[in-house]
């Protein structure tokens, strides 16, 4: 299984709700490493380049509220097979199909309101990271960081 990298928001509703410790501690407890974090509010030309493929859809300008309202926080989120793996640990786009013991099936209601934002594919991922961090603001090698950490 190949290590991914994969983009996780928190969206703003997860960071006014204050569920951001939850959501982060799901994908830990999955074993799946944080290369990059931050709160950002996210800009209208930050949500246009984000939410490209969803340009036109009749959901898409509450979408660009939604996700420019407030600060977010954005992760990049590390492990083998990291994309379909924290999409499922996110659960279903909309909650009330959402499975229990995922993130959306437990805590989250409605479609517009679904907490959390994932990579849907490695193609996604490459394209959605940039948008959100610049190469300085990841850590490259993970790994060797932590044997460094644990073992002096
Ligand atoms: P996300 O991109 O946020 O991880 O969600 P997703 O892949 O599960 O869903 P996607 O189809 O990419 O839709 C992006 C976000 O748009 C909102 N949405 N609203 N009202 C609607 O019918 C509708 N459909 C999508 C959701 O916030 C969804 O997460
Ligand atoms: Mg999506």
């Amino acid at each position: 299984m190949a290590i991914e990298r994969t983009l996780i928001l928190c969206k703003p509703d997860a960071v006014a709700r204050g569920l951001v410790g939850e959501i982060v501690a799901r994908f830990e407890r999955r074993g799946y490493v944080i290369v990059a974090m931050k709160l950002v509010v996210c800009d209208k030309a930050r949500a246009e380049r984000h939410y490209t493929e969803h340009k036109g859809k009749p959901f898409y300008d509450g979408l660009v509220s939604y996700i420019t309202c407030a600060p977010s926080v954005a992760l990049v989120v590390e492990g083998a097979g990291a994309v379909e793996g924290c999409r499922g640990t996110i659960g279903a786009t909309d909650p009330i199909k959402a499975a229990a013991g995922s993130i959306r099936g437990d805590h989250a209601q409605t479609i517009g309101r679904n907490l959390v934002h994932g990579s849907d594919s490695p193609d996604s991922a490459k394209r959605e990271i940039p948008i959100w961090f610049e190469p300085h603001e990841m850590l490259g090698r993970r790994h060797d960081l932590e044997q460094w950490i644990i073992s002096t």
